[in-house]
C-alpha cells in the first residue's frame, strides 16, 4: 500500500515538471550498475589529469619507506623465485647440479655478474629474515620508540649487507 501511494504521488508530481524545466537541465545522466559507475569515476578522473592512488612518486622516499618496501619487494622475490624453481622442477629435465655446471658454461657466468647476483640473492633472505624479526618484535609490541625503530633499521640493513656479501663469498665444496 505504501508502495502504492509513493508511486502515485510521483506519478502526479512528475506531471508538472516540464522536460525543459531547470530541474531536469541540470541532472546528469546516472550509470547504473556499480561497474559502470566505477567505469565513468575513472574516466573523470583520466579527463581531468587526477593522479591515481597510491601515486608513489609524490612522496619522497626516506629510510623508513626504504626499508618497509625493501621488505615487501624481498618477500616477493622470494615467493615467486621459489614457485618459480618449485615448478621448474616439475617441468625442466636434469637435476640442479647439472644446471649449476651448464649455467657455469654461460658466456655471462663471470664474477663481475655472478658475484653481484649471490649477494642479491643472499641479502633478499637475509633483510627479510632479520627484517622479519623486527616485525614480530613490534607485534609483541616491542621496539616502538622512534630511536629504537630506527636502530633496529640500521641493525637490520648493515647486518643483511654484512651477511650477503659474506655468504656470496664462500665456495661450497665439491
Ligand atoms: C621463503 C621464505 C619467505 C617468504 C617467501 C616470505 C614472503 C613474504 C611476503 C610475500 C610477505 C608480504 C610482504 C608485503 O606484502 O608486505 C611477507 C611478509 C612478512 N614476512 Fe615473510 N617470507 C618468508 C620468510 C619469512 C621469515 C623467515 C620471517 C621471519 C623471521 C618473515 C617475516 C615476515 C613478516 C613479519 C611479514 C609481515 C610484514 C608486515 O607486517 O608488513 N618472513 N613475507
Amino acid at each position: 500500500m505504501a508502495l502504492l501511494m509513493r508511486l502515485a504521488t510521483r506519478q502526479a508530481l512528475l506531471r508538472h515538471v516540464r522536460p525543459s524545466s531547470i530541474l531536469m537541465k541540470a541532472a546528469a545522466p546516472m550509470a547504473t550498475s556499480p561497474s559502470e559507475q566505477a567505469k565513468a569515476y575513472w574516466e573523470k578522473n583520466k579527463e581531468l589529469g587526477r593522479p591515481v592512488a597510491p601515486h608513489l612518486t609524490i612522496y619522497k622516499i626516506d629510510w623508513h619507506t626504504l626499508l618497509s618496501g625493501t621488505h615487501r619487494l624481498t618477500g616477493f622475490i622470494m615467493y615467486t623465485g621459489l614457485a618459480a624453481i618449485a615448478a621448474a622442477t616439475l617441468i625442466v629435465p636434469a637435476s640442479y647440479p647439472a644446471w649449476i655446471a651448464a649455467i657455469k658454461t654461460w658466456p655471462i657466468a663471470i664474477p663481475a655478474i655472478i658475484y653481484p647476483a649471490k649477494v642479491g640473492a643472499a641479502f633478499t633472505v637475509f633483510y627479510h629474515l632479520l627484517n622479519g624479526i623486527r616485525h614480530i618484535a613490534w607485534d609483541f609490541g616491542k621496539g616502538f620508540a622512534m630511536k629504537d625503530i630506527n636502530r633496529s633499521g640500521y641493525v637490520a640493513m648493515g647486518l643483511a649487507l654484512i651477511l650477503a656479501v659474506f655468504a656470496a663469498t664462500i665456495v661450497p665444496s665439491s
